[in-house]
């Protein structure tokens, strides 16, 4: 059952907090990783900002569900004045895509860490136990090879997403942006 009509000038409360907690934690998995580079191997820091690096990533998996299920119960509200057709087809598939990244990119992370039979750690505190027996280090790097792929396609998608939503509203000048806040 949808709880607000299409014509709500905004998107319902908790959509738009799901929307921008779930941005905080894709951020914070893009900032920690990038700092990660940045600290000599071996060190502690580095150990700190992989782990914060599971953990937000691991927030985006929990998030993606009750995500999902929010957003079908809850109508889209009406973009004003009405979206040509190719906009609206662009907007669709870039939100699909947005989607799939959510739910694919930390189930692939943890995958490469079951794979080489690594834990996730945070701080020593075991978040989710090695489960495979026999770990497969060949495969591990080939899936990490995919995850940090799908990573660098995203800065591009989720850019193309943010640069839509500047041009809807400093542009076009419409309510696109506005009914997420
Ligand atoms: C939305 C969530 C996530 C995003 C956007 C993301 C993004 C990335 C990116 C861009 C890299 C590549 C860094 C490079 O260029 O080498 C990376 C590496 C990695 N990620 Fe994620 N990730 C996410 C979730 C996760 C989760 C949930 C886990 C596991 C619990 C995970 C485990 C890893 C591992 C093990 C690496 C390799 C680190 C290394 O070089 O040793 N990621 N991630
Ligand atoms: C990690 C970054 C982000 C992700 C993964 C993401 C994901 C999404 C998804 C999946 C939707 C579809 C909403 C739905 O149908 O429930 C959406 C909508 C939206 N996002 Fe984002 N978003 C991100 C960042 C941003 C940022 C930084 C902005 C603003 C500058 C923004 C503005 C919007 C707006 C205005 C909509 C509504 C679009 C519409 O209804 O046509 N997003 N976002």
């Amino acid at each position: 059952m949808a709880l607000v009509d299409s014509s709500s000038e905004r998107y319902a409360a908790p959509v738009r907090w799901m929307h921008w907690i779930v941005f905080a934690c894709v951020l914070a998995a893009y900032a920690s990783i990038n700092l990660f580079e940045l600290f000599p191997r071996g060190s502690a820091a580095r150990a700190n900002v992989l782990a914060a690096h599971y953990l937000a990533g691991l927030a985006v998996l929990l998030l993606v569900l009750p995500r999902f299920w929010l957003r079908s119960r809850h109508l889209t509200p009406t973009i004003v004045p009405p979206l040509d057709r190719w906009a609206d087809l662009l907007g669709k598939t870039t939100h699909l895509a947005l989607y799939m990244f959510l739910l694919v990119q930390p189930i692939l992370g943890v995958v490469t860490l079951q794979v080489g039979g690594k834990p996730v750690t945070f701080f020593g505190i075991t978040l989710l136990r090695a489960f495979v027996a026999a770990p497969n280090r060949e495969l591990s790097h080939r899936l990490e090879d995919i995850h940090a792929t799908i990573g660098t396609i995203f800065y591009w998608v989720i850019g193309l997403h943010i640069l839509a939503a500047l041009w809807h509203h400093c542009v076009r000048r419409d309510n696109t942006l506005r009914r997420m806040f």
